[in-house]
């Protein structure tokens, strides 16, 4: 079981996010695309939108430093395993609670307003039921680690083993004694990379991150003297040489 859970599932589960996201590109360009429902319903939307969005850029760079960076990294500049755990516990928690409430009211509203619900497919559906799945276990998991006397140090667990996938080692061991909570998250969590290809969650690929760079779009007001701007007058207009 172990080694199903924290060896296989994990490459298996990549070679259908790549292979997947490749076939999608390939079959529907099309229809590689939020599938945005904003002209349907944008007063929720303009408030659960930023919240889940951003919440989840913080979880997700919270991810990266938990997950990346070894622990002996820190505690080689001063970070002692006390001071990490409350930064992370409290930032965690924050970026959690935006996350949650933001994915509560997106799907509130994709479930209540009628042209969004039927904008939905099934696929999405089942996309939904994992990435809440995964954001309500990654919270409690997270919750459940900071209240009373069961703190569990992933950094000693979770993360070599994370890590460990990357060189085709993976420490399989390493998993057994994790808490079932993060147990729960983690495979929810992975087999929610499986559907990414396959849904909404494609547009995470193509962020318009250009936007932040290309060069601004010049907004001119029309010159009030050129042709056309003015109501016409008789004869001939001059023109400035
Ligand atoms: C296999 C991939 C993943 C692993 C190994 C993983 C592992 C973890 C760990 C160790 C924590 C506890 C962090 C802490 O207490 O400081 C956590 C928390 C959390 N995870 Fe994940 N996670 C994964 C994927 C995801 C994904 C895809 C999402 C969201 C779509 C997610 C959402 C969350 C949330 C909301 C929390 C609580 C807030 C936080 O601490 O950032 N996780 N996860």
């Amino acid at each position: 079981m172990n080694t199903m859970l924290w060896a296989v599932l994990p490459y298996a589960v990549l070679i259908v996010l790549v292979g997947g996201t490749i076939w999608r590109y390939h079959y529907d360009k099309f229809g590689w695309t939020t599938r945005s429902s904003q002209l349907y319903e944008s007063r929720l939307l303009r408030i659960g939108s930023p919240l889940f969005h951003y919440g989840l850029l913080f979880v997700v760079a919270g991810h990266v430093v938990g997950l990346l960076i070894p622990q002996s990294w820190t505690d080689a500049v001063g970070i002692g395993e006390h001071t990490y755990h409350v930064a992370a516990a409290s930032l965690g928690i924050v970026a959690a609670l935006m996350t949650l409430v933001g994915i509560a009211l997106l799907i509130r509203r994709r479930r209540t307003t009628g042209p969004v619900f039927l904008a939905t497919t099934r696929n999405d559906k089942l996309m939904y039921v994992f990435l809440a799945g995964t954001i309500v276990a990654g919270t409690a998991a997270t919750l459940w680690n900071t209240v009373g006397d069961h703190e569990h140090n992933y950094r000693e667990s979770i993360s070599p083993w994370f890590r460990s996938l990357s060189w085709f080692r993976p420490k399989t061991e390493l998993m057994a004694d994790v808490p079932i909570t993060f147990q729960v998250h983690i495979v929810v969590a992975i087999l929610l990379f499986a559907l990414f290809p396959f849904t909404r969650l494609v547009h995470a690929f193509s962020a318009p991150l250009g936007y932040l760079f290309r060069p601004y779009v010049v907004y001119r007001s029309r010159d009030p003297r050129s042709p056309g701007s003015t109501t016409p007058q008789r004869g001939w207009e001059r023109v400035d040489s």
